[in-house]
């Protein structure tokens, strides 16, 4: 079992390598993002997208009840058209979200700390996003006897307030696999791996992580927090590479990008 998370940028501009490189495998399950392709559908929608800024500088997407339904309009689009690209290449292939079958749980963040336009903390409105507390994991087994491959995109289902929620899709990705206790999960982004000082490393474990994580931007030092996540709950190996060459799955397994170990 292997668990492929695409990066935004990927879907944009570097699917068919991925879709290419899909073709043959089964028990396959690809998490993908899509930030961009969400911002665009908003301004074509006339819904300005918006964004805050938590105490520690990371920049996200706010998401309100008008947010979230173009959010999950566009997700699910973007999850439709990997799957059509995957059953076009005989693969044959699902796409759902955590919503269906209540298939990733998560809970609503229902107030959060951002910094407002003079820096100051405040505390404001949650609105949709939300953190995974569970995933059904003989749901996805059992898809996996059925299609080659089950696309999911990153809306995850709140039981208690009975809503969808934006969740993150490196976190989507990493409890996917981790409750499938998939051999190997993937980060396919726009970069070759974790960089330092212009260099890919070609492994990275937590001692050096906190050695280094003054190095690591944002976007990136989410995803190694998710990668180191994932080791310790017990999948057997987590790469970070890039997706925006051919053959990027196949490359990634045969070394290229930046392993994570424990
Ligand atoms: N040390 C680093 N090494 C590599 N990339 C870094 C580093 N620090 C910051 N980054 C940034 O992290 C980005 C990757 O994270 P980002 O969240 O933007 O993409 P993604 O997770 O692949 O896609 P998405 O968030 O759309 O699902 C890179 O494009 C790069 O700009
Ligand atoms: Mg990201």
């Amino acid at each position: 079992m292997i668990v492929v998370k695409l990066g935004g940028k990927v879907t944009e501009r570097a699917l068919d390598y991925v879709l290419d490189d899909a073709i043959g495998k089964r028990h396959l399950v690809l998490v993908h993002g899509g930030g961009n392709f969400v911002s665009e559908l908003s301004n074509k929608l006339g819904v300005e997208p918006k964004f805050v800024v938590s105490p520690n500088g990371i920049k996200s997407r706010y998401t309100s009840k008008e947010e979230l339904e173009v959010y999950t309009m566009a997700m699910r689009a973007l999850g439709e058209k990997i799957a059509l690209g995957l059953e076009k290449r005989g693969v044959s292939a699902l796409s759902i979200s955590g919503v269906h079958g209540g298939l990733v749980l998560a809970k609503r963040k229902r107030q959060i700390v951002v910094l407002d336009e003079r820096g100051r903390r405040r505390v404001i409105e949650g609105g949709y996003t939300g953190k995974i507390t569970h995933v059904k994991a003989q749901v996805l087994t059992q898809l996996l006897e059925i299609f080659d491959a089950v696309v999911v995109s990153p809306i995850a289902f709140d039981a208690e307030e009975g809503v969808a929620l934006n969740v993150d899709g490196d976190q989507m990705a990493y409890e996917v696999a981790c409750a499938l206790k998939a051999e190997t999960l993937v980060f396919l982004s726009d970069v070759e791996g974790v960089m330092v000082d212009g260099c890919v490393l070609r492994t990275l474990n937590p001692t050096q992580f906190e050695q280094l994580s003054q190095k690591i931007g944002a976007g990136m030092n989410r995803k190694v927090a998710s990668a180191l996540e994932a080791l310790k709950k017990g999948v057997s190996r987590v790469i970070i590479a890039s997706g925006m060459k051919p053959s990027p799955i196949k490359k990634a397994l045969m070394g290229e990008g930046t392993l994570i170990t424990c």
